[in-house]
């Protein structure tokens, strides 16, 4: 089968998420034609997961804060791998987009003086995380698909996207099928933009649901000729839910902990007093993750294998207003109500700090034409996220992505469009519709399992190896994988693009650990205890013609001068000097 529809556009936007819409709202008012694409339906992509809040240095709560104080927290935070361009540019712009969203209908909790409300979120030196209740990234979408219907952007759901198309270093457009009917579409466009998400959904306990955060973006990417940096840097959420079964690793938000939240062992000691004594609960996110794997893993959890965490000190009145979903999930999957009982927590795979490499204010990937923003991208996270500057980021840099790839398609005169390039993306499609052996599905759950057992919070070379190793046995058995559209649809066929983009990104992860031979922030290896200086680098993973991984290693960018000066000025400094003002 080669026949497809056409559809033309100055901008596609790849991804209907928080990063992609707001990408789609700069280009359409600068004049665009856009399209913008969904895996999912538009009201239940992973942005309506984000729950605590959204970073923004207004100052609202805690008037000594700056956007100087947010970037050195973030920088200091990232340990040294973040691009600092990338940070700076975050926590200037962050007030704007956020007073913007808010305008636009996200609204945020206020404080009695009408101005926006900031509560405290896990190291951050000041309360500045803004927020609606623990449904912040609901809100956030919401605001931006009312503000996209408003400027009649065309939102297609059910578009899995196949294959970029790219000629000679120039993307012009995407092939892509309906989930449901199997129907082919070639979109071209003067400029794509990626805002496909990260690959989170790879580890058995993950804050990502089913068909999310499956690593298709990076795969889109690597095949398209971008490089991917970092990938090893996979942020593990401290508090996931533990039980039911099916329900392990749903996010337990930050702001619990935010809002009060203590984290207790099985012995009643707040146990945080050991790791982190000033900061407690509110440490930064790899420090709390290692602090209740630690309890775990040395006898001191909770029977079902977590820790405590409880709030029901707050009162019932204060966990409704500021948590509504938290008392909401466990009381309808456990029916323990937060406001009498502890929650039980473990850590849980939550977010994609790598990603493709961009330049710091375009984002634009290195090939012509090609742009990308949100999770799918490397750069400000570094070596640890801070909460609440995910939101942030898919704002900033999904305008700074619609407006470089608009102008993009103004200034470009002709464009090329190669039947050649479509001919091969219709091949790939053909080529995957096949009777064999394997179920996709299954291939999955074994991937998730290996992710977990060799690639989870604590690593090793032994681990590392073995799970490279059962990787590619998995990708073998994923050669002769059963791909059979039906009346049901087209789901096998969007299974096994899933599938094979989860197995490059899975090795590209478990590559980049083993290479970094040091234990930094999200990236801890029990057999390299400590950070070494000397590898304040990045590691960048591409595709090299037989899509062989090829792994290298870059310096990490240095600070300039006035934003090394300022990092000296903030109260952190201390633990970082050696590392940072070399
Ligand atoms: O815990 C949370 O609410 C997550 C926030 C984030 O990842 O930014």
């Amino acid at each position: 089968m080669n026949t497809h529809t056409t559809q033309i556009s100055n901008v596609l936007i790849i991804g209907s998420g928080g990063a992609g819409l707001r990408a789609a709202i700069e280009a359409k008012q600068q004049g665009m034609d856009v399209i913008v694409l969904g895996k999912r339906q538009r009201t239940d992509v992973h942005t309506v997961l984000a729950a605590g809040g959204i970073n923004a240095a207004f100052g609202n709560v805690d008037p000594e804060d700056s956007w100087e104080q947010h970037f050195a927290d973030t920088y200091i935070e990232g340990y040294g791998l973040s691009e600092p361009e990338v940070v700076e540019i975050m926590a200037k712009e962050s007030p704007i987009l956020v007073e913007e969203i808010d305008k636009w209908g996200a609204n945020f909790a206020k404080l009695e003086n009408g101005k926006i409300d900031q509560r405290f979120f896990g190291a951050h030196t000041y309360r500045r995380t803004c927020y609606s209740g623990d449904y912040t990234g609901r809100s956030i979408l919401f605001a931006l698909i009312n503000k996209a219907k408003s400027l009649d952007i065309p939102i297609y759901d059910s578009q899995y996207v196949s294959d970029l198309l790219v000629d000679d270093n120039v993307c012009f457009g995407a092939m892509a099928f309906d989930i449901q009917s199997g129907e082919r579409t070639v979109y071209l466009a003067d400029s794509v933009i990626v805002a496909a998400g990260g690959h989170t959904r790879l580890w058995r306990k993950s804050s990502s649901r089913r068909n999310e955060n499956t690593g298709d973006g990076f795969f889109l990417g690597l095949k398209a000729g971008c490089k991917l940096s970092d990938m090893e840097m996979v942020q593990f959420h401290p508090t996931g839910m533990v039980i039911p079964e099916e329900m392990a690793g749903t996010l337990v938000t930050e702001a619990v902990r935010g809002e009060g939240g203590k984290l207790i062992n099985s012995d009643g000691e707040r146990f945080m007093k050991n790791y982190d004594s000033d900061r407690m609960e509110l440490s930064t996110r790899d420090r709390v993750a290692m602090a209740n794997y630690t309890e775990i893993v040395e006898g001191r959890g909770s029977p079902n294998g977590g820790v405590y965490l409880d709030i029901s000190h707050k009162g019932k009145d204060f966990i409704i207003e500021k948590l509504p979903r938290m008392y909401r999930q466990f009381l309808d999957t456990l029916m323990i109500d937060i406001s009498k009982s502890p929650m039980e927590v473990s850590p849980t795979a939550h977010y994609s700090m790598g990603g493709i490499v961009v330049t710091p204010e375009e984002h634009w990937t290195g090939v012509e034409g090609l742009y990308a923003a949100g999770e799918v991208t490397a750069g400000l996270h570094g070596a640890n996220r801070l909460g609440g500057n995910s939101l942030a980021e898919i704002l900033i840099f999904g305008k700074r992505a619609g407006d470089a790839a608009s102008k993009r398609s103004k200034e470009i005169d002709v464009h090329i469009r190669s039947k050649k390039v479509i001919q091969q993306a219709h091949d790939n499609l053909n080529s995957s519709i096949k009777n064999g052996t394997e179920v996709a599905r299954p291939l999955q759950r074994d991937l998730r399992n290996i992710m977990w057992e060799y690639g989870g919070v604590v690593k090793s070379e032994v681990k590392l190896k073995k799970g490279l190793d059962e990787i590619k046995s998995l990708k073998n058995a994923s050669k002769d994988l059963d791909v059979r559209p039906d009346s049901e649809g087209y789901q096998d066929l969007m299974l096994a693009f899933d599938l094979e983009a989860s197995i490059v990104s899975s090795e590209a992860t478990l590559l980049s650990a083993l290479n970094r031979e040091e234990s930094r922030g999200a990236h801890q290896r029990e057999d390299f205890k400590d950070l070494e200086k000397d590898q304040t680098l990045n590691i960048r993973i591409e595709l090299e013609e037989d899509s062989k991984i090829k792994l290298s290693k870059d310096k990490t960018p240095l600070l300039r001068k006035e934003l090394k000066n300022l990092i000296n000025k903030t109260k952190e400094i201390k633990n970082f000097e050696g590392m940072l003002l070399e």
